[in-house]
């Protein structure tokens, strides 16, 4: 085997891709990138930019100005399954690695429409053409349908599925619910809201052990050197 070979094998390159509005896309996606890069994989964060010229004046600022009345607009579009405009950073756009790992938030049931509209980008058949990739979902609850989704599009541009992981938010329907809007509108853990006591929103405190076993799972499949 050359040297070029062994290194290829033992130092994979692997893209962490994903879209966060809240950051908690963006909260797995360095603790992902972090343990590749322990385990020695050469890694490549890229954010997708949310510019759709419909969407964007909402989406450009966390909290939301009207939390509930911009949740719902989503939903049509999301219904549909529609893409939108966004920005994928170059290094989104090309080929070239041995694995690749998407992060994609539930919007309404399913994946957002920025991960949606990056998964049919023409680009993304560069990027996914016979690699591996794999997928972790951010949510409140409903993850099944995205990861699925992701899976489903990310095949369909040429992508060999690995694997999938999901991050859910404490609580039941009613009070998980109430936490993420409380959040959206606030960007503030309160305990209460419209005084119910709320759960913590978003990731649990689990969170970065659960991203690094999926990262080691990814590292392993993209062929890095064992874990020391
Ligand atoms: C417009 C919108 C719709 C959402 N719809 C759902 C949903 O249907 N199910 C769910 O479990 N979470 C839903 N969520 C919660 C997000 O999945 C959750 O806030 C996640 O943390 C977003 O990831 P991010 O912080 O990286 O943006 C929704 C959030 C937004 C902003």
């Amino acid at each position: 085997m050359s040297d070029e070979q062994v290194s290829t094998a033992t130092n994979p390159k692997v893209l962490v891709v994903y879209y966060s509005f809240t950051q908690q896309n963006r909260k797995v996606a360095d603790v992902v990138a972090d343990r590749l890069r322990e385990r020695g994989c050469k890694v490549t964060t890229a954010a997708i930019e949310f510019t759709d010229k419909r969407y964007i004046e909402r989406f450009a600022v966390f909290p939301l100005k009207h939390r509930i009345f911009d949740i719902v607009r989503m939903l049509p579009a999301q219904l549909r399954r529609a893409t939108g405009e966004i920005r994928i950073p170059e290094e989104a756009q090309r080929g070239g690695y041995d694995l690749v790992c998407v992060g994609s938030a539930t919007w309404w049931l399913t994946t957002c429409m920025p991960i949606r509209s990056f998964l049919k980008a023409d680009s993304t058949k560069a990027l996914l053409s016979s690699t591996p990739f794999g997928a972790y979902v951010v949510c409140r609850r409903y993850w099944k349908s995205n990861l699925k989704s992701v899976r489903r599009m990310g095949a369909k541009q040429g992508g060999v599925w690995v694997d999938g992981i999901h991050f859910k938010a404490l609580g039941g329907q009613i009070r998980s619910l109430l936490s993420l809007i409380s959040y959206l509108g606030t960007g503030e853990n309160r305990s209460h809201y419209l005084g119910v006591p709320i759960p913590k929103p978003n990731l649990t405190d689990d969170y970065a052990d659960k991203s690094k076993a999926f990262a080691d799972q990814l590292a392993d499949r993209a062929g890095a050197t064992k874990a020391a």
